[in-house]
């Protein structure tokens, strides 16, 4: 039964050491900005909510493309995070309400 259980904790564990944790990398490198639920407005550097309808019509493939490259106070995270850290960090950014 604990031999099981190892096991399992074992995979969960590699699992996330190895695929890229969309909430993790926004919570290290957006909450800054964003806030925990996207909605933070930061009217001095132009931060808008990322929580919005606006942000859902981007989609995923929209969402990744600005946030590698950056649009104006926003930082390029292309060079800072692998190109599969974007795309993880985006679809998250798609889950926030
Ligand atoms: C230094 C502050 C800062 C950080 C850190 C930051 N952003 Fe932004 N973000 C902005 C600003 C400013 C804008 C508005 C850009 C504009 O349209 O002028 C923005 C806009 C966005 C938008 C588009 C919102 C819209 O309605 O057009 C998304 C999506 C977004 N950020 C996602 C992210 C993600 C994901 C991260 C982390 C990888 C991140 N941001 C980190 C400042 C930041």
């Amino acid at each position: 039964m604990n031999k099981v259980f190892a096991v399992v904790a074992a995979a969960t564990l590699s699992t996330s050491l190895f695929a890229a944790d969309g909430a993790a990398i926004y919570k290290s490198k957006c909450v800054g900005c964003h806030g925990a639920d996207g909605s933070k407005v930061i009217a001095a550097l132009g931060v808008k909510p990322v929580n919005t309808p606006e942000v859902k019509k981007m989609g995923a493939a929209g969402v990744s493309d600005l946030v590698a490259k950056g649009k104006n106070k926003m930082p390029a995270f292309a060079g800072k995070l692998s190109p599969e850290e974007i795309s993880a960090v985006s679809a998250y950014v798609l889950t926030l309400k």
